[in-house]
């Protein structure tokens, strides 16, 4: 790993569109994307035979068209992942499949559509075997394993071990080829996440334990998923990923699998942060610049029911300001606070909700405030908490804004609600 990242704490432009003129145009708070990122992305993860995207991070179905049409595939966790996954134009009964679903269970939406479409299934309990054979006899499945440890930036995101609820349990596995085999399903491959975050001593360990499951599959076995977690520089102390080695560990494994069984194994990745975080930003505007006491707050018009990741992991992005006259700024401590009814509502603070300051540029109410690395896990884990809409997203491809998705109305908010006739 390498760490060479510098971020800068001033912004004037994103893709070459400067931030007021995209705050202008489409109002703010807005997710703003860049496409071009993105297509270097699933291109720098070639040498993978399948770049399958975990639409969970983002989940726009003009990101998933993009995706596609830089030839990626794609993951989903729900009915209604599925459901955007055919609205991009991603076709269900195909091979490699273009869509899967990877869940630890089926609701009865889910369990419906997989069949009416024939949506390839990750299983990540042995009941869903069960579940999946008495309505679709005779079709194959990969098998999500939980190998017994885990990795994750932080508690809510690990996901392996003996308190993990992710995957059938490695020592279940034998189990769950037995369901498989009443039912006529093949297990035609193992597929291992096993936490947002990695180092490459933990990797060997998670490749070694995929060799040991493919032997109890056996020949049955066509691929393999190395799963998501490729982490993504959030501070200038993160390190950047070695793709090259990361690639070569799991390649070793593919390889080894290959010979011991006589035929191709196909190596899959699953990244959902990698390909979207430093692709997004979520601009806002500072509407009050006020202190209480020591502190000094910036409060902005994006709260965390645009950006859930501090407030649920303590997670740092980047912060910058982008200036509306001169750019020569004075840098000084700040906290930076959203605009909701709770005193949670902080994009600077660490785990446990302690509140910190960031050294920010001196800047006006009036004047934009970026939120940097947040194309993953920003607007998809969004809420309409103190019945705020869902931000606009925004694209930027070859200079130009596309929008995406509109900022939600206030009719949208309350649709499907109803006063009773009270008696
Ligand atoms: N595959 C599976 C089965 C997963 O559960 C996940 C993420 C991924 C792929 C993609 O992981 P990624 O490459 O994005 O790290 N909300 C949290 C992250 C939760 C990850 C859940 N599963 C966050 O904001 O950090």
């Amino acid at each position: 790993m390498t760490t060479s990242n510098s971020f800068s704490t001033i912004r004037h432009e994103i893709a070459g569109i400067p931030v007021a003129q995209l705050a202008n145009d489409f109002g703010t708070p807005a997710y703003i994307y860049e496409a071009a990122l993105i297509r270097d992305r699933i291109r720098e993860l070639n040498e993978f035979d399948v770049v399958r995207y975990a639409q969970k991070a983002c989940s726009n179905i003009a990101i998933l068209d993009l995706v596609r049409r830089a030839g990626g595939l794609v993951d989903t966790v729900s009915a209604n992942e599925i459901r955007r996954a055919l609205a991009a134009g991603f076709r269900p009964a195909s091979d490699p499949p273009e869509i899967v679903y990877t869940a630890d269970i089926f609701d009865e939406e889910a369990l419906q559509l997989v069949n009416e479409q024939s949506i390839h299934v990750n299983v990540g309990s042995p009941d869903m075997i069960d579940q999946l054979g008495e309505r679709a006899p005779g079709s194959h499945i990969t098998v999500r394993v939980n190998p017994g440890f885990g990795h994750g930036h932080s508690r809510k995101t690990n996901t392996g071990g003996e308190s993990s609820k992710h995957g059938v349990w490695h020592e279940q596995l034998d189990d769950c080829l037995r369901r498989a085999d009443r039912h006529g399903i093949a297990v035609s491959g193992l597929h291992m996440h096993i936490g947002s975050g990695t180092d490459f001593e933990h990797l060997a360990s998670v490749c070694g334990a995929m060799e040991r499951c493919a032997m109890i599959v056996g020949r049955s076995l066509t691929t393999i998923s190395a799963g998501g977690g490729l982490p993504v520089p959030y501070r200038d102390s993160d390190p950047t990923i070695d793709l090259g080695e990361y690639f070569r560990l799991w390649d070793a494994t593919r390889s080894k699998l290959a010979e011991e069984f006589g035929h191709p194994i196909s190596l899959e990745i699953e990244p959902g942060r990698y390909l979207l975080a430093e692709c997004g930003y979520l601009i806002s505007e500072i509407r009050a610049v006020k202190e209480m006491g020591d502190n000094l707050f910036y409060l902005v018009d994006a709260g965390f029911n645009n950006l859930a990741r501090p407030i649920m992991y303590g997670a740092y992005h980047p912060i910058s300001i982008s200036p509306q006259h001169g750019s020569e700024r004075k840098e000084h401590d700040v906290v930076v606070g959203g605009p909701l009814c709770e005193s949670g509502d902080i994009f600077t603070q660490e785990e446990g909700g302690v509140v910190c300051a960031r050294r920010l540029p001196k800047a006006t109410v009036g004047e934009y405030l970026v939120i940097e690395n947040a194309g993953a896990y920003g607007y998809v884990m969004g809420s309409n908490y103190n019945s705020k809409p869902f931000a606009p997203e925004v694209i930027i491809d070859g200079g130009k804004a596309h929008l995406i998705r509109a900022r939600q109305s206030f009719e949208e908010i309350i649709r499907g609600e109803s006063i009773p006739d009270w008696e």
